[in-house]
This record gives structure tokens, C-alpha cells and sequence, in this order.
């Protein structure tokens, strides 16, 4: 299938990713039908979207046109049915979880048309994970958006052992049609690219906390003036949330065997209590109406 072929998109899952693709597929012209399990939290989640575009027209960098003619392209529903009944391609971005997305693959299966490009947006399971459960595995891959997908150029577009190269070069064209930067990767590696650097960086940020070496605010403050990052690793932590931070390290080390990407427990504490970054309020900063407060939860001492 080429990309000339693709004329309405699926997206199934209504989380901060879910909700940012399918904006981003809308803003490159398509009509998308949104699928989540619950209506408040896409109407939560396509309000938010909704703000995000509206502040760029504010700012003058998008058409006031422009952006109301993308918003009326996302139609969002409950019913997975209507969401992929004739979808030319799928992007599902549901939680880390392999059962989860197995069961939810062996749905979508029977749902989309046989031509249907099958898209998982997941960072660490690879979609050979899923090959035995999706009839003709050539359609389906890894094409994994970043965080804030609104925002982020690179799209990482992952061949699996059983994905055809003219569907990954139709994802590749397709990104590069809305506006994205995309980089194909030849071969299923733990991490793809982009996660396998700069988790293992987060890694250190972890350690040099733990050992009492500065505090985190002097740890983010040194990686952005020193590094140039727009934001340090902690702050990007929470930004990820620390749920799916702590997930990517567990696949690592389940992936890999290696300790380096064993999460440590001053993370799997915070998800324990429930903090997990901007989404909750808190993470290793607090968060007030969105806002980071100054003071960090665990300063040098
Ligand atoms: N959702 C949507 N849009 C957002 C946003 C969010 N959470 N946060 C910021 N933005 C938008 C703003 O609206 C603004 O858009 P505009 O310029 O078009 O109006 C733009 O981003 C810049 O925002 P600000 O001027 O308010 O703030 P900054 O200049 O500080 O930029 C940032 C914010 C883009 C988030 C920047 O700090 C950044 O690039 N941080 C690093 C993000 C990153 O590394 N992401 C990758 C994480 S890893 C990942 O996603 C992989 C996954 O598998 C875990």
C-alpha cells in the first residue's frame, strides 16, 4: 500500500499520546476517528489538545483556519468498531503493557480492513511481540511519536523481522507528510534509538542522586546549561511520567538482562505512592495548576 492510499487514520488510545497523534495526523490533513474507554477522558484530552493549537494560532504560528478545520477532522468515540471500521491505518498507543496490547491486537485484527497498516506507538515492546496475532504481519511495526507529540520532530519508524519495507517506507512518507521528521529503523533493538540514550542518561541522573553526590534541581539545572537539554532528567521524567519511565527501565531489564537498566527504588517509590510526575501533581517536583514549583521534592543536603 503507498501512502497515496492512506485517506482515514484510526487512533486507539486516548492518553497524552494517543490524544497528541491523532492531532498531529489531523493538522497534516486527515480525518482521524479517536478511540478511549471513556468519553470525559477524551473530551479532557481533545479540550487539551484543542488549548495546545489555539495558543499557536495566539502566537500567530498556525492559521486560525487551519487549526479549526484539524480539530473538526478528530471525531472521537467509545466504540472500537466505528473507530477502525475502514481505518487505511491504524496507530495504537495504549499503556506499556504486553497482555494489554496483545488482547487489544487480537481485537483490532478482526476489525480493520486487510490492508490496514497496524502502527503500535510503543517505545519498548517491539511489534514482532505481536506478529502471530495479526493476519499478513507485513503491515504491521513500530512507529513510536515523542512526548509532547504536538511539539516533537522525530518519529521513529521501526521495522520488525516480519514488516514489509514498502510499509515502512508508506510510514515514513506518511510522517513526513505531517510535517514530522522521521528515522527508520532497520532492525528491533531494545529502545529503539532515542530511548536507549537518553534513559541510560536518566539512569546516571538517578545514581548521582542517590549517592548523595548534589540534589536534583543541581543535577537538571547542570544537564541543561552544560548539556544544552530543554529540560534536565528529572524534569523529563516527570514530563514522561514516571508510571511509563519506570516501565521502559523494567523492559529493559527484562529485554536485556542488564542491571544498567534495572529501575531504581527511588522511582519505583514514587510510583508506589502514586506520584507520578505532571500527570498527578507530583513526581520529584511539585506541580501546581501545571506550573513547576521551585522547591524539588529532594534538594542536595
Ligand atoms: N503538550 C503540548 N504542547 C506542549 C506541551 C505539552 N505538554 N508543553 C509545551 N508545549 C508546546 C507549547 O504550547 C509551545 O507550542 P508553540 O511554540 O507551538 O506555541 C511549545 O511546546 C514550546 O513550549 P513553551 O514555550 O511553553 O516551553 P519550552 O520552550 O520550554 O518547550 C518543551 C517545552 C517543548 C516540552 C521543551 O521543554 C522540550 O523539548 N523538552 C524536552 C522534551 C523531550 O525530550 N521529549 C522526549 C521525551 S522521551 C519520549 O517521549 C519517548 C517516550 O517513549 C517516553
Amino acid at each position: 500500500m503507498s501512502v497515496e492510499d492512506i485517506h482515514s487514520v484510526a487512533v486507539v488510545g486516548s492518553g497524552t499520546m494517543g490524544s497528541q497523534i491523532a492531532h498531529v495526523v489531523a493538522l497534516g490533513g486527515y480525518p482521524v476517528r479517536l478511540y478511549g474507554r471513556s468519553q470525559q477522558r477524551l473530551d479532557e484530552a481533545t479540550t487539551a489538545c484543542a488549548g495546545a493549537l489555539r495558543q499557536r494560532v495566539a502566537k500567530g504560528k498556525l492559521r486560525a483556519d487551519a487549526c479549526e478545520q484539524a480539530l473538526a477532522r478528530v471525531v472521537t468515540t467509545t466504540d472500537l468498531e466505528a473507530a477502525t471500521a475502514g481505518a487505511d491505518l491504524l496507530i495504537k498507543a495504549i499503556a506499556e503493557d504486553r497482555e494489554a496490547k496483545r488482547a487489544l491486537l487480537v481485537d483490532l485484527d478482526r476489525l480493520v480492513p486487510a490492508h490496514c497498516i497496524v502502527a503500535s506507538n510503543s517505545s519498548t515492546i517491539p511489534s514482532s511481540c505481536f506478529a502471530d496475532v495479526i493476519s499478513g504481519p507485513e503491515r504491521l511495526l513500530n512507529v513510536h511519536f515523542f512526548n509532547p507529540a504536538l511539539v516533537m520532530q522525530l518519529v521513529e519508524v521501526v521495522r520488525g523481522p516480519h514488516t514489509s519495507a514498502a510499509t515502512a517506507q508508506t510510514c515514513m512518507e506518511f510522517v513526513r507528510r505531517l510535517g514530522k521528521s522521521p528515522v527508520l529503523v532497520r532492525r528491533e533493538s531494545y529502545g529503539f534509538i532515542a530511548n536507549r540514550i537518553l534513559f541510560i542518561a536518566m539512569q546516571e541522573a538517578f545514581r548521582l542522586l542517590d549517592a548523595g553526590v548534589t540534589g536534583l534541581d543541581e543535577i537538571d539545572l547542570a544537564v541543561k546549561n552544560g548539556l544544552n537539554w530543554p529540560m534536565g532528567p528529572f524534569e523529563l521524567a516527570d514530563l514522561v511520567g514516571l508510571d511509563i519511565t519506570r516501565d521502559i527501565l523494567e523492559q529493559g531489564y527484562e529485554q536485556t538482562g542488564e542491571q544498567r537498566w534495572r529501575p531504581p527504588r527511588l522511582l519505583t517509590d514514587l510510583v508506589e505512592a502514586g506520584h507520578l510526575g505532571r500527570k498527578t501533581g507530583r513526581g520529584f517536583y511539585l506541580y501546581v495548576a501545571g506550573r513547576r514549583q521551585a522547591v524539588p521534592l529532594r534538594a542536595a543536603g
